[in-house]
This record gives structure tokens, sequence and C-alpha cells, in this order.
């Protein structure tokens, strides 16, 4: 039972105060996270049982609130993989060509499918060196595909270890195994649990490692994979959960860019082309992302986007004000991004004097987007699962760029020096992100000379992290302590509970470990 009517509860609320009242008391002060600490407050609830659930749109559901960033040194396929494995979102980035981000969303939203439903497919009159073609210009990782003729039949199985060089001249028919060999199932069979049924299937089968699934026809209507399988089952046991779309496949975000053409214009074409080609790849949600949100280029983009693609859930950004906010709202944005210049690898707010530090960012985005309906994003600035849990208590999610840079999944070569390992990390306007592609996120055109361009981001060096699961369940641990000191069960009760103080100096001195000789770090 909680006291809140008593003098000491008067006490709390003349020093800890709720976001209106604090940021109010504050306008005029920019505060970041460590400005600012939160109370405590009476509770109930353990941290494990807290939820993190987060919905961003309506189909866009979250298990964690955290977002990899759509950086060159972040977010590529298995950075994407990884986060929605473990209940969050990757964005893939946009600095590399159209066909090659496609390729990343298709390798994220394959992944793991309980189901593949519309598995790779021979025919029998292919010979081997097709077939073997056909894995090449693909990059397939695999190499046994079903057999089928014209109306799907199923005609038999290409078993992998025929898949060779020295058979090219053979045919495809010569080679499988007959249909009366391969083992398959029905979709009625199936049942409820299509998982528990294919994984007592591989129980029961040992050494078959495919199981197709067909119709009363005996038309091919998907294959169960044995190591789709047992990751599956694998996930039901791990703390964190997927983030999955209805049809079970991981989660997937990209970003786009407002491309123009010679002339300076927007590139509609090509814009709408490449949208409808990742939503065709079965991408959740698009982000256009610029140094510079509330600008008639993104404007005009997202309305492009959204004219022509209603039901997608958009994110846009960056900006730091309400009616930025409202601007990217109106024109159909569903989730703002709100950051500019807090960023480790950013250089806007010293090469351009721009820029507010996030929590009062936040804070006056937060109140705008309550107005417009929509949900917003802290970006950039993340340093520690404590600063997550600040930014929750404004915001929906939070987009991570050099918390996540140094972990394996991270795109990017080791470097060794002086005995210690390291990952390259680089802002998207440093000079080189910036030739390699990003430059019309930070308005230049890549035709622009690079003494003509000032940089707004730096290259650096993360120290190497340990893999992505151990980092996240981590972060998500801290986030669970921060709402079990604030008694709040999920995270619209953060958003509701919270209660601000500054800091001093001093107190910033007294937050993290001092005074002693540290001989083992928290993490
Ligand atoms: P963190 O702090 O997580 O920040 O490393 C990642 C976010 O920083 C933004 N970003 C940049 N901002 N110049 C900037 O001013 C840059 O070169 C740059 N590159 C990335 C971006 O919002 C990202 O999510």
């Amino acid at each position: 039972m909680a006291a809140n009517s008593s003098p000491s509860s008067s006490i709390d609320s003349a020093f800890y105060k709720a976001a209106d009242d604090f940021f109010r008391e504050h306008a005029g002060l920019a505060l970041t996270y460590d400005d600012v600490t939160l109370a405590t407050l009476y509770s109930e609830i353990l941290p494990r049982e807290t939820n993190l659930e987060t919905e961003l749109h309506e189909r866009l559901r979250l298990r964690i609130p955290i977002i990899s960033a759509d950086m060159d040194t972040v977010t590529e396929a298995p950075m994407a993989i990884a986060m929605a494995l473990n209940g969050g979102l990757g964005l893939i980035h946009c600095n590399l060509p159209e066909r090659e981000q496609l390729s990343q969303v298709s390798r994220v939203k394959n992944n793991i499918h309980g189901l593949i439903q519309e598995p790779i497919k021979v025919s029998a009159d292919q010979t081997i060196g097709d077939v073997l073609t056909l894995v090449e210009e693909r990059s397939f990782a695999f190499r046994t595909f079903p057999v089928v003729d014209e109306k799907d039949t199923l005609l038999g199985l290409l078993p992998g270890h025929t898949v060779r060089p020295r058979y090219a001249a053979t045919k495809v028919a010569t080679a499988m195994t007959p249909r009366a060999q391969v083992q398959t199932i029905t979709e009625k069979e199936l049942g409820k649990n299509p998982i528990a049924k294919a994984d007592q299937f591989f129980n029961e089968h040992i050494g078959i490692h495919k199981l197709l699934v067909v119709d009363d026809a005996d038309r091919l209507r998907g294959l169960f994979t044995i190591s789709d399988i047992e990751r599956i089952m694998q996930e039901r046991h791990s703390q964190l959960k997927p983030a999955r779309d209805d049809q079970f496949r991981l989660l997937c975000g990209a970003a786009v860019t407002a491309t123009r053409n010679s002339t300076g214009e927007l590139d509609r074409d090509r814009i709408l082309t490449h949208i409808g080609d990742l939503v065709e790849r079965g991408v959740d949600v698009v982000a256009v992302s610029t140094a510079h949100g509330f600008s008639k280029g993104v404007g005009d983009t997202v309305k492009l986007i959204r004219e022509e693609f209603r039901d997608l859930p958009i994110i846009a950004g960056n900006v730091t004000s309400g009616e930025g906010v409202s601007y990217l709202s109106k024109c159909g944005a569903n989730i703002i991004k709100v950051g500019q210049g807090p960023g480790s690898i950013c250089t806007t707010r010293v090469v351009a004097g721009v820029g507010i530090p996030q929590l009062t960012a936040l804070y006056v985005c937060a109140k705008a987007a309550e107005q417009e309906g929509v949900r917003i994003l802290a970006d950039g600035g993340i340093t520690k699962s404590g600063d997550i849990v600040k930014a929750l208590t404004l915001a929906h999610g939070v987009i991570c760029g050099g918390l996540l840079a140094g972990c394996p999944e991270a795109p990017g070569q080791l470097l060794e020096i002086n005995g210690k390992v390291y990952k390259q990390y680089r802002g998207m306007g440093s000079l080189a992100a910036m030739q390699a592609g990003s430059a019309a996120r930070y308005g230049h055109s890549s035709k622009d000379s690079v003494r003509k361009v000032a940089a707004e981001g730096v290259e650096a060096l993360k120290e190497v992290n340990p893999p992505l699961d151990i980092v996240l369940t981590q972060l998500a641990g801290g986030i669970q302590s921060g709402m079990g000191y604030l008694g709040a069960p999920d995270l619209v009760a953060l958003r509701e509970k919270a209660r601000y103080i500054q800091v001093s100096p001093a107190g910033q001195r007294e937050s993290a470990p001092h005074d002693i000789v540290e001989v083992k770090t928290g993490n």
C-alpha cells in the first residue's frame, strides 16, 4: 500500500517533479541524460515481472524498445536478424546499392521460418549446372531443392550432396530422390501447432533434415528445415523473445533517403520503385533518415511514400522541436526520430552550432507527439541502460549506434591495436561515409567535392563487445531494474510515473563508481 497524501508525499512532490512541472520549470536550460535522475517510488513490481513491450504502430510491436541505428557500421542483415531475434528491430542502412539493401532485407525476412512458404524450387529438366548458377547468383546458403513440375506438383527432392560442379551436366531428374522416397506431410496433418508437429517429425526420422508440406493434390506448399525448428524451439526457452510479423517472420526495417535526380528534384520514380520492392520483400517499416527532418525534402518524401503505401509504418526524422514533429506527422509519418547532435560520433553541434541536448528535446517532442497521435524514438547519445530508462519516460523506444557497433553482428573487420581488439564505427556524416553514399542525409549531393562538404561526424573505433544477445540482455535487465524502482509494470506506467530532479556536477560524480580502484567492471 502506498501512502500518497501524507506530509512526506508533499515534500517528495516539492523536489521530485512530474515531466510537465520539471521540464517547464527548466525551460531555457537544455538537459541531457546525465543532468537528471529519476526518483524511486513505492513498488510492488519485481524487475523480472516487468513488461518491455512497445507498440510503435499497430503493425509494429517490439518486445524490447531498442532499435539498432541505420548506420553502415551498425546495421546490416546479421545485426537486424540478431536484433529481431532478441525482440528489437534493426534498420538496415541505405549506404549501399538499392539491390543490395533489398537482398539484406530478404535475408532478415527469410531468416527463420517455422514454415518456408515459398521454398526455392527447381525443375526436373534443369541440369545441376543450372542449379549451381542459381545458388551462386542468389548467394543461397543451402543446396537442397524440391523438384516440381509447372503446376507445382512434387516430383522429388534434389539432395545437397549432388549439387557439385563435377555433376554439372547431369539432369536434375537423374540426380533427385524420387517422389515416392521423399518424406512429406499434408497441410491438414500439420494441425494447430505446426512447429511441434515438425519437431516431432524430425525426432522420429533420424538423419532427415527437410520436411516438405504438400496439399491434397500433392502440390508443394512449404518446407520445414531441422535447423529452423531447432532454433525456434531454443528461442522458446530464451529470456528475450523474437519480434515477428503475423507470418512468423522476423521484423525488419530499412532506411531510405530523399533521393534527388540530376536536376535536384526528388526522384519520385526511383523512391517509389525502391519502396515497392522493399514492401514486396516484406519490410515492416521504412525510415526516412536525415540530419534535418523538419525540411521540405524530407516532408515531400514522406508524403510521397504515404500517398502510395497507405498502411506502411513510416519513421522519419531527425527533429528536436514540437513543430518538427507536427510537420512530419502531418506529412504522414507515424514514428518520429528525435536527436540532433547527441550521437557519440556526431559533430553537428560543433560544426553547425545547432542541436538540443537529448532529454529536453525528447520532452518537447513528446508533447507534440501526444497531440499528433504519433510515437517518438530517442535517437543517439545513449551510453548505458540508465540513459534508456530516462529516455523511455518520454519516448516509445530508443535507437542505439555506438552501444552496439562493437558487437560481432555489426558490419566491419576487427582491428588489433596494442593487444586490444576494435571495430570501426563512423558517423554517417563523416567524410568517408558520405563518399560511400550518405551525403544526401546531410543535405549534400554525392557530386559535391570533399572540400566543399563540412563533415558532421567522425570516424572512430569501438572496443569489441560480446555478442548482441548478451549486450541486449544486459540492457533489458537495466531497463527492468529502473522499472522496478519506479513500480512500473510496463512502459506506459513508466512514462506516467517518472519523477525527475536535476543533478549537480558533484551529484553526477557520485552517480558512477568513485574513490575506489575498480578491479572488475559492472559489465
Ligand atoms: P550513438 O550515440 O548511439 O548515436 O552512437 C547514433 C545516432 O547518431 C546519429 N548519427 C549522426 N549524427 N553526424 C551526426 O550529427 C553523424 O555523422 C552521424 N551518424 C549518425 C544517428 O541519428 C544515429 O542513429
